[in-house]
């Protein structure tokens, strides 16, 4: 819970109190003189002996030894004035609350002016403030007989001098973007007993349900009367039901202009009758990572309540093994009506995306985003850092990549070049390949996707490696990370 003041933050009896410090600030000013006068010079000795550092990111904490309301104080160091980006403020407030969260403090004030600077404006502060208490203090559930059930920041008030509306209304959609983050996050971290395609169906009822978005389900009958062979072929080999699961969000009188975000759902990917090898088998749960964001995005445009008309699109079902799996050399038809031979099993999204993505075109989607955990591939290209993007149109591309800037998530384009399209034409029997080889592997599989797109703007999103890691950080700990979720509703927010 978030509170806005104008008061005197000093007369405030509370746990803890935030201040930022700066490196230009060689004589103490504003609240910190306060304090240091207070505290009779202390703070300026402590910053000649380096025991408070104005670095950034660094934070200093100080017991105020009942001299002040606060018990104690704690001083994030944010660099020099004129450095200070939208980026660097989420990284220091994610470091802030770190440290909070590891005291435990349940309440905390924040001297928000002294964290301000002149390269931008206040509002984005706000918004990076909530955002990065949001997404810092997230912890993963587990299924422990001592399961840790602290909670820390429970309250945040924030004293600031500048126009409380506005920073109030850019705290709600910072804390909006961490919640929709989260969200996907603890999908993704949920195991796949737990998180089958009916789970992830109900999940999506939750959102439909808390924020009146219409909520269909399609089940594998629907499926086979409209032809969705691609998605059925891989749902063979599962004994959940597959689902394909759609939300509408109406932010218009009108279904026009309708954006869609396809998400894959494959809740556990075994990888088939081309069956993965058994090391880390067990994180392949995160293959529904881009249904997870895809919901984490709608979650935030939910409470956002953006004025434009968007769409997720999902199909769900398991990769496993059974006596009527898909098996390499299957010939399937997809819902457009192309034929695909399956070379590799493993090579799943692509099949079930086809479909999704036919689908979300019936249902008059006029822009479409895919997003998947797609290929080991794009891992080995960007790494973990970066999601990779291939598209079909110059402008929509540019529209994502800007939402991903303003967001704060690495994006970044790979080529769609003839010759790679080329590349899925090599099957005898088929009209397509689903798996043409290792190279360039993260290309071809967003190009096969385009196969099934047409001339409708798209852009494909490959979050391998980006919607999961494998180490702890400031904004979180290990497991998904929600990855594009803020990319995804920036969008929503800027169409
Ligand atoms: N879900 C995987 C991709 C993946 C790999 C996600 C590593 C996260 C981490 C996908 O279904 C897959 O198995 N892709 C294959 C494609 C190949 C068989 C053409 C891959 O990347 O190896
Ligand atoms: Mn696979
Ligand atoms: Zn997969």
């Amino acid at each position: 819970m978030y509170k806005v003041k104008s008061g005197e933050i000093l007369s405030k009896k509370i746990g803890a109190i935030v201040v930022g410090i700066f490196e230009d600030d060689k004589k103490p000013e504003g609240i910190i003189k306060e304090i240091d006068q207070k505290l009779d010079g202390a703070i300026v000795e402590l910053l000649a002996e380096k025991q408070i550092s104005a670095s950034l990111k660094k934070v200093g904490k100080l017991h105020t030894l009942g001299k002040l309301e606060t018990k104690a104080i704690y001083f994030v160091g944010l660099g020099k004035k004129c450095d200070l980006t939208f980026e660097k403020a989420r990284e220091a407030f994610a470091v802030m609350t770190k440290e909070l969260k590891k005291d435990l403090c349940s309440e905390v004030a924040i001297a928000f002016d002294s964290f301000l600077n002149v390269s931008e404006s206040s509002n984005k502060f706000a918004k990076a403030l909530a955002e990065s208490i949001g997404l810092a203090s997230y912890r993963t559930e587990n299924y422990k007989e001592t399961a840790d059930t602290k909670t820390s920041l429970e309250k945040v008030f924030v004293y600031t001098s500048e126009n409380e509306e506005a920073v109030e209304e850019n705290l709600a959609i910072g804390y909006a973007y961490s919640t929709g983050t989260n969200l996907a996050r603890t999908l993704v971290n949920t195991p796949a007993n737990f998180m089958t395609p009916t789970d992830l169906a109900a999940k999506a009822k939750e959102i439909a349900d808390r924020y009146g978005m219409e909520y269909s389900v399609l089940e594998r009958e629907d499926m086979e009367k409209l032809g969705m062979g691609a998605l059925l072929a891989v749902a063979k080999g599962s004994d959940q039901p597959p689902k394909m699961i759609v939300l509408k969000y109406r932010g218009k009188e009108k279904w026009e202009n309708v954006l869609s975000f396809v998400g894959k759902g494959l809740t556990f990917d075994s990888g088939g009758i081309s069956i993965k090898p058994a090391l880390n088998m067990h994180e392949m749960k995160m293959d529904m990572g881009g249904a997870a964001s895809v919901l984490g995005a709608m979650e935030t445009i939910g409470a956002l309540k953006p004025d434009a008309n968007v769409m997720a699109v999902i199909p769900s079902t398991e990769n496993l093994v059974n006596g009527s799996a898909l098996k390499p050399g299957d010939v399937i038809k997809a819902m457009s009506g192309k034929t695909i031979e399956v070379r590799n099993t493993d090579a799943e999204g692509r099949l079930i995306l086809a479909d999704g993505v036919a689908y979300a075109k019936q249902l008059g989607a006029d822009y479409i985003v895919d997003i998947a955990t797609l290929t080991g591939a794009v891992i080995v290209a960007l790494a973990g850092v970066s999601t990779g993007a291939v598209t079909n149109d110059e402008d929509f591309v540019e529209d994502v990549l800007v939402s991903a800037g303003e967001a704060g998530e690495y994006l970044w384009r790979l080529p769609n070049f003839e010759p790679y399209k080329e590349m899925l034409r090599t099957s005898d029997v088929a009209d397509l390949n689903n798996s043409p080889g290792r190279e360039g592997g993260s290309i071809t599989a967003g190009l096969f996707i385009g196969e099934f797109v047409g001339d409708t703007p798209w852009v494909h999103l490959d979050i391998a490696g980006t919607g999961w890691t494998r180490k702890d950080s400031v904004f979180g700990p290990k497991g998904g990370t929600g990855a594009m979720v803020r990319t995804l509703a920036t969008l929503a927010r800027n169409f």
